[in-house]
This record gives C-alpha cells, structure tokens and sequence, in this order.
C-alpha cells in the first residue's frame, strides 16, 4: 500500500446485492472512495456499472471466505484507492429452518461466510490500517444474533458470533486506532429477505416489529457511514447498533393499531 494516507476509503463485501450495494451507493455518493467486493461477479459488475463511479471504485470478485484470496485482494484494492480507512462486512447468506432440518453441513457453511469471512476480511484490512494511521471496521450483524427467533440455529448461531468477534477486534485494535462495530439490522427489504421471508414471516415481523414495517437497505447504510466515520463516531468502538424498528428493545404492546 502507498505511504500516504488516505482520508475516505472504504471496502465494502457483499457490495452486488441489498445492504451491501445501499452502503457503496451512499458512500460514493459522499464522496468516499469505494472498493465493491461480491462472490457474484455478475452481479457486482451490474452493481458497479449502475453506480457509475470508475474513477472512485475498485471492483473484484472476491469469496470472503477463501483465506488465500482475501488479503490480496484488499492489499489490491487499496494501492488501486490510495490507502484504505474503512470496512464493510456485508457479504453474508442466511436461512430459516427448524433446528432439526439444520444439516452441519449448511451450519458449517454459516459459519464458514458470515464469521470466517468476515474475520479474514476484517483482519486483512486491520493490518493495513495498523501501519497507516487506524481507521474503523463496520461488521453486518442482525436481530437474529441478539434473539432467538425460530429457524436461525445455522443463521442465529453466526450472527452471534460476528457480535462478539466485534467486541473482541474493538478490543484488540484499539491501541492502533482502529474501531470495530456492528450494526444489527432487522428485517430489512432485500434480495435476501425476499427469498427467505414467507408470507407468515412477514406478517409476524409486522407483529413485532414496533415501527411495522420493514426497513430499507439506505436506513442501514446510513448507520453504517455514521460509525465510520471518524468525525462522528470517534469514541465509539465495541457496540452493537440495532437498527430494527424498535424489535430489540421492545416489551409488550398492543396489536390492535
Ligand atoms: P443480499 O443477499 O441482498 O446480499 C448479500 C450479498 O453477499 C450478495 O450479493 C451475495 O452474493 C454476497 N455474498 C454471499 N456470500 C458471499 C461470499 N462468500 N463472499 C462474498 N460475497 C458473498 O443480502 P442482504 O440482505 O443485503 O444482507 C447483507 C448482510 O446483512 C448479510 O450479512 C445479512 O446476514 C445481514 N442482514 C440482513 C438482514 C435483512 O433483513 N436483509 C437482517 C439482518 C442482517
């Protein structure tokens, strides 16, 4: 990576599709520069074309949990940027089945995307960061990390897990200016949920979810920009942000309105 020190760079995983692609629009749109990684090349390059911004985006397919391509490829996209300042862990997959149809197979799959990946993506970038100045690491969590919904025994399992790497990487990197937080969406209008939503999901989540409604994928990338953001959130390092609509913080309340 060059010498100088970059102001606004940020990598985003998971950057073709839902949060991921909301985050890189809005980040570009605020003039950072962006790397846009996703392990669905088409859809990246999709991605990538209809934000329109070559002169301030890197693009490259890249599996995030493949251990021997990920710290190439952010060393990569951070010469190609100038430096490298912030991360988003976005890249995830997800599913809703009853614990006893829950294979080890998919569990370990879960795992292997939504921790593996973005411990390896993270601490790549970490390194980076420690020789240029610090910077601020933003990992996707979820609800599902926090609560015990139905059907999230593979999903739940891992989402908990990047909740409490989060605290620890906010610990370990904080003697080198690097903070690490989560921000724990609920249910929020994407490619994702549309697929893994049933009808019934939807009308329980309008149950309990005190806003009713669903949220969109800018109300979580707006979230995230806030905590990278140095000038913002300088003193924020090892928290969980829900934004969900009020369903973590939620007692009782009435169904009738
Ligand atoms: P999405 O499915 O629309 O986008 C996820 C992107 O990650 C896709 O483009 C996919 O190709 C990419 N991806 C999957 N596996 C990958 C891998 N191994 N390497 C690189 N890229 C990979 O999903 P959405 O909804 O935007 O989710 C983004 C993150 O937010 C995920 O971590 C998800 O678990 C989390 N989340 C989403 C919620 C929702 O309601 N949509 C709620 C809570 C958390």
């Amino acid at each position: 990576m060059t010498a100088k020190k970059a102001s606004r760079v940020a990598l985003v995983t998971g950057a073709a599709s839902g949060i991921g692609q909301a985050t890189a629009a809005l980040l570009l749109e605020n003039g950072w520069k962006v790397a846009l990684f996703d392990a669905n090349e088409t859809a990246l390059n999709a991605a990538a074309e209809a934000l329109a911004k070559p002169k301030c985006s890197f693009v490259k397919r890249l599996n995030v949990a493949d251990e021997c391509s990920v710290e190439a490829a952010v060393a990569e996209a951070a010469e190609a940027l100038g430096g490298l300042n912030g991360v988003v862990n976005s890249a995830g997959i997800a599913a809703d089945k009853h614990v006893f149809d829950t294979s080890a197979e998919l569990f370990r799959k879960m795992l292997d995307v939504n921790v593996v990946g973005t411990f390896l993506v993270a601490k790549a970038a970490a390194k980076l960061m420690r020789d240029h100045g610090g910077g601020s690491i933003v990992n996707i969590a979820s609800i599902s990390g926090i609560r015990g919904s139905k059907g999230r025994s593979a999903y739940g399992a891992s989402k908990g897990a990047v909740i409490n790497l989060t605290k620890v990487m906010a610990t370990d990197l904080a003697p080198f200016k690097i903070r690490v937080n989560a921000v724990a969406p609920g249910p929020i209008e994407t490619p994702m949920v549309k697929s893994v939503h049933s009808d019934e999901d939807r009308r329980i989540y309008h149950r309990f979810v005190p806003m009713r409604r669903y949220g969109e994928p800018v109300e979580i990338a707006h979230a995230v920009e806030f905590l990278l953001d140095e000038r913002r959130s300088s003193y924020i390092t090892g928290e969980i942000l829900a934004v969900d609509g009020g369903f973590r913080g939620a007692g009782i309340f009435s169904d009738k309105q």
